[in-house]
């Protein structure tokens, strides 16, 4: 497949989500193509490709045309690969990580602007990731809770992950890293963020890591909090990745949100991933 060709773009739902056909991404790729990539990514929130066979090496090349690849302070990487994720979990683990609708690393005072997620063994079935369009979460809030929450601050915390290493590593084989405990990372974001490159308004609020808005306590938040997440899980906003070896998704961690869905017990699926550098939300 010639690395040029121009790309065919299929959109998965009406809400987000799109195929990208055409793209040799273990090859070198053209400004072009690049850009018509980065397009995508803006257009659907997230985008996938298929029949990709690539090498950790090429995974890296790839990720790096959208920016610099941030290491995850939290989760041990694949051996030999400092700024590689493993996403694994082995045929008797009972859990597997992200199962819960979040945005990546939302607790780093810059998180990272998107996630590369490359499938080198999946179950035959189940094991489909699920994104939400956060543009269209605040989109469709009642005005007066528009009102409530534009402007505002909430902080943003690791401990949801890291409060019990040692018994979330006992059930799984994507290992937190043995000192990720003992320093909090803490950052304060805005509830409802400006899209760096689209200039539109996306909700930036996630359950496990969005601990409490500003000047409020956890306890007076959580209704809030709850509220706003049961909002930006409605079906509407979503797409279902199904996936096979060898696919590759992009998800925009400004706008969208994403979930794990752990329903392969008994069955193998490892996944490597790839974060890109962010800028501070506003
Ligand atoms: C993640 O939250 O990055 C994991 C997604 C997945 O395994 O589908």
């Amino acid at each position: 497949m010639p690395a040029d060709a121009s790309l065919q773009i299929k959109p998965l739902t009406g809400s987000c989500g799109a195929e990208i056909f055409g793209a040799d991404i273990s090859q070198p790729l053209s400004e072009g193509t690049v850009r018509n990539i980065r397009q995508a990514l803006l257009d659907y929130n997230v985008i996938f490709f298929r029949d990709q066979d690539i090498t950790p090496e090429q995974h890296r090349s790839f990720t790096k045309l959208f920016g610099d690849i941030v290491v995850n302070p939290v989760y041990d990487h694949v051996p030999g690969y400092p700024d590689i994720m493993p996403v694994i979990k082995e045929a008797n683990d009972k859990y597997n990580i992200g199962d819960t609708w979040h945005s990546d690393m939302s607790y780093m005072e810059i998180p990272p602007l998107g996630s590369l997620l490359y499938a080198r063994e999946v179950p035959e079935f189940g094991g489909d990731t699920l994104f939400s369009n956060m543009y269209l979460a605040w989109d469709t809030l009642p005005e007066p809770m528009k009102q409530m929450l534009d402007g505002r601050n909430a902080y943003h915390s690791d401990r949801y992950l890291t409060s019990r290493v040692a018994e979330r590593n006992a059930g799984r084989s994507s290992k937190l890293k043995a000192d990720a405990q003992p320093s909090e990372r803490l950052a304060l974001h805005p509830i409802v963020r400006t899209h760096e490159e689209t200039g539109r308004k996306c909700l930036y609020v996630n359950f496990p890591f969005t601990w409490a808005i500003e000047g409020m306590s956890r306890e007076e938040s959580l209704p809030i909090l709850n509220q706003l997440y049961q909002h930006t899980s409605r079906p509407e906003f979503t797409c279902r990745f199904r996936w096979q070896k060898g696919s590759l998704a992009f998800w925009d961690n400004r706008s969208a949100m994403h979930y794990a869905c752990n329903d392969y017990q008994g069955k193998r699926r490892e996944m490597h991933r790839t974060t890109v550098a962010g800028t501070a939300p506003r």
